[in-house]
């Protein structure tokens, strides 16, 4: 593996992509100013915290099927990372998570109220750049924004009558995940002038593996250690958040897990989480999640089948690989 996470990456795209990122990086950090010191102290607290910087990753490795030359493409690559960045701020409120990018969550260093707040001035402070970029980017970020805040709200809602669980599931994610993800790609191919049909294909990829992206993360809700994923494992769990791996088990239904599937009904108490945890981590609905990884990202991959080959194509490739085999 490379700085960049994408295993076996062209020596020259990677060299381009670094250098890229690291535009991108000190733009985001110059672009988190204002005349209150307490918000920009909130708000540098994640970013400075690290994270994978997947969505802006995505962002440049698209423009690479264009003129990756534009500035706007990096403006846009800071505007994915700052959007998710203020949706995790939420989303730890949401999930009364303890811990986020291996450093206290914002909600807990501060309270609810700062981590709401801090999240609000990120979105004003991405609304701010977009404005730069012109009306069709900030369209596109706030067609996707809302596309998310469904995917959350339904998640938080249940779902609705005559839908499976596992097919709200699949809604929640492609929403509340594959909306950012796509749009990630899509701002890239965009930007950088990529013909109309790769544009739709990139954004189409990006959706897939924004999807197989959650899933694997629910796999590590489970399955991961704190020090890899900087998060607490069983977070879902203990919010009574289904996930695919639980959805496989009480959907199996077998007779041995039937104490198991009572108690993944409702929020697993702190007393039960270490049993139920290893309990899963066990259970041949891993091997499923795992199986179905393998044929999301093979979905994902055959997608790019028309694209140009070269190091991009090549790249995107091994990236959905390292996604849903990953352990961060
Ligand atoms: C976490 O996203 C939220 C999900 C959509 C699963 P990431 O796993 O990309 O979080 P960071 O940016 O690396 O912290
Ligand atoms: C969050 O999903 C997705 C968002 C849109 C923020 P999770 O709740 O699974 O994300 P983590 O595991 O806390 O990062
Ligand atoms: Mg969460
Ligand atoms: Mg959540
Ligand atoms: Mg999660």
């Amino acid at each position: 593996m490379n700085q960049i996470g994408i295993p076996n990456l062209d020596k020259k795209l990677e060299a381009s992509l670094i250098a890229d990122m690291v535009k991108v990086e000190e733009l985001m950090r110059s672009h988190i100013q204002g005349d209150y010191p307490l918000v920009v102290e909130t708000s540098r607290h994640l970013v400075e915290a690290g994270g994978k910087r997947l969505r802006p990753l995505l962002t440049l490795i698209a423009a690479q099927f264009g003129d990756p030359t534009n500035y706007d493409i990096i403006k846009a690559a800071v505007c994915c990372e700052l959007t998710h960045l203020a949706t995790l701020y939420h989303d730890d409120v949401m999930d009364d998570a303890v811990l986020r990018r291996g450093v206290i969550s914002a909600n807990k260093k501060w309270n609810n109220a700062v981590a709401i707040l801090t999240g609000d001035y990120l979105f004003s402070k991405v609304s701010d750049m977009l404005a730069d970029i012109g009306p069709d980017a900030v369209k596109l970020q706030a067609k996707t924004f809302e596309r998310l805040v469904i995917g959350q709200i339904k998640e938080t809602q249940g779902k609705s009558e005559g839908l499976s669980q596992i097919d709200h599931y699949m809604k929640v994610v492609a929403d509340k995940t594959g909306s950012l993800i796509a749009t990630s790609a899509r701002f890239g191919a965009l930007l950088s002038g990529a013909k109309p049909e790769v544009v739709e294909v990139l954004t189409k990829f990006g959706e897939k593996i924004g999807v197989a992206f959650q899933v694997a993360d629910d796999l590590l809700d489970v399955a991961s250690n704190e020090t890899a994923s900087g998060k607490t494992p069983g977070t879902d769990l203990k919010e009574g958040i289904p996930t695919l791996v639980t959805l496989y088990v009480i959907a199996a239904n077998a007779p041995a897990d039937k104490d198991l599937i009572a108690k993944l009904r409702n929020p697993i108490s702190d007393q039960d989480l270490p049993n139920v945890i290893t309990k899963l981590r066990t259970h041949n609905a891993v091997k499923e999640v795992q199986g179905y990884l393998a044929q999301v990202a093979k979905e994902a991959n055959d997608l790019l089948v028309d694209l140009p080959e070269g190091a991009a194509k090549e790249g995107l490739k091994n990236l959905t690989y390292a996604l849903v085999n990953r352990s961060t």
